[in-house]
């Protein structure tokens, strides 16, 4: 891997609700370096977006709480900033595609207002102002980018007023606007038409080639881990369980899951993975100990109800949360 930009280490984080409490993330592990794409799967409710809110720190606390970790972005640790350097951050360095746009848009505001807005800082946070015309046909140009139609219409709509597939192509746009160091995709094309998805994915890496942005590209698409990503991630229950290149993940995954995840590909459409491995992903209030795979594992042994097994190396920076791979089994 390149210069680190991101290392999320040993993250814990769980919610409060009112019939306990949700052991969500156990323990993620997540290393993301200067330039580069990182894939990140699993299946629904394992925490994927739950990360991604941690490291912009957009959690909800109460009822989220961070009980142990760390998200070191450029060696910092994101938890310990103080509030003002996190919104800096967010604005220049950081942004975010969400699966949900209406959780990014303000709805009091237009198209246009909001557009413009992130422009205007980012050109400020490079240390430049622009001109309003300059603004105006940026913000312009950026929605025409992700296929929007009537770019200049769209500007003066406010969100309720454009579709799904419109306000996830206006959350592509502000966040292609920022330059950001670091991009966090969040299923980033969930809402839109399958004969738009492939453009707007190559446009997004074009774009990010273009400023040598890194990302962390969430998908339930393994065709989208294969084409646009360098290393990939497997999550489950909360725990990064296989980490590695690609290629090595999709043509040799070695953790039980991951192979499963594999074995399954038609059906992660959010519907959890019935075929390639029966059983649900564990309930977060009782969660199983150990492996938190192992009530649905083939392979599993007694040290895996014992304790949460550590990334073992396979070679060549393959790594797997299994003790068919290292450990005391
Ligand atoms: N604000 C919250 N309060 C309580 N529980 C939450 C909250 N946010 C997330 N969770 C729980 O955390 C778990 C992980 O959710 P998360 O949204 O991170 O999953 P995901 O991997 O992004 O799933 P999907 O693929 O469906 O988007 C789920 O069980 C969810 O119910
Ligand atoms: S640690 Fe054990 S239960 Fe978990 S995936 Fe490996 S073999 Fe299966
Ligand atoms: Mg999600």
């Amino acid at each position: 891997m390149s210069e680190p930009l991101l290392d999320v280490v040993d993250l814990h984080v769980g919610f409060r609700i009112f019939e306990g409490y949700l052991s969500v993330l156990n323990g993620v592990q997540l290393s993301v370096g200067v330039g580069e794409r990182v894939g990140l799967v699993g299946e629904t409710g394992c925490g994927k977006t739950t990360t991604v809110k941690s490291i912009l720190r957009v959690l909800p606390m109460p009822p989220a709480k961070v009980t142990d970790g760390q998200i070191l972005y450029r060696g910092q640790d994101v938890l310990r900033m103080r509030r003002r350097r996190v919104q800096a951050l967010r604005r220049h360095e950081l942004s975010a595609i969400f699966q949900d746009p209406l959780q990014s848009l303000n709805p009091v505001f237009t198209i246009g207002t909001q557009l413009r807005d992130i422009v205007k800082d980012s050109a400020i946070g490079q240390g430049r102002r622009l001109p309003r015309r300059v603004i105006e046909a940026r913000c312009i140009e950026a929605l025409r980018e992700t296929g929007m139609p009537d770019p200049e219409r769209i500007m003066t709509n406010y969100p309720i007023q454009l579709s799904g597939g419109m306000r996830q192509r206006v959350c592509i746009a502000q966040a292609l606007s920022t330059h950001a160091k670091l991009l966090l995709a969040d299923e980033p094309t969930t809402n839109l038409d399958v004969t738009i998805q492939d453009q707007i994915l190559r446009k997004l890496d074009e774009l990010v080639d273009e400023h040598g942005s890194s990302v962390v590209m969430i998908t339930h698409s393994m065709g989208v881990v294969r084409d646009l990503t360098q290393r990939a991630n497997t999550m489950y229950a909360g725990s990064i369980v296989e980490t590695g290149e690609t290629k090595q993940l999709l043509e040799g995954p070695k953790h039980p899951y991951t192979q499963g995840l594999m074995a399954s590909v038609p059906k992660l459409t959010g519907e959890g993975i019935s075929e390639g491995i029966p059983g649900r992903i564990p309930n977060y209030l009782d969660p199983p100990p150990g492996c938190r795979f192992h009530p649905r594992c083939v392979h599993r042994m007694e040290a895996c109800s014992a304790e949460l097994p550590s990334l073992f190396e396979i070679g060549g920076g393959h790594r797997a949360a299994c003790y068919l791979y290292g450990g005391e089994a």
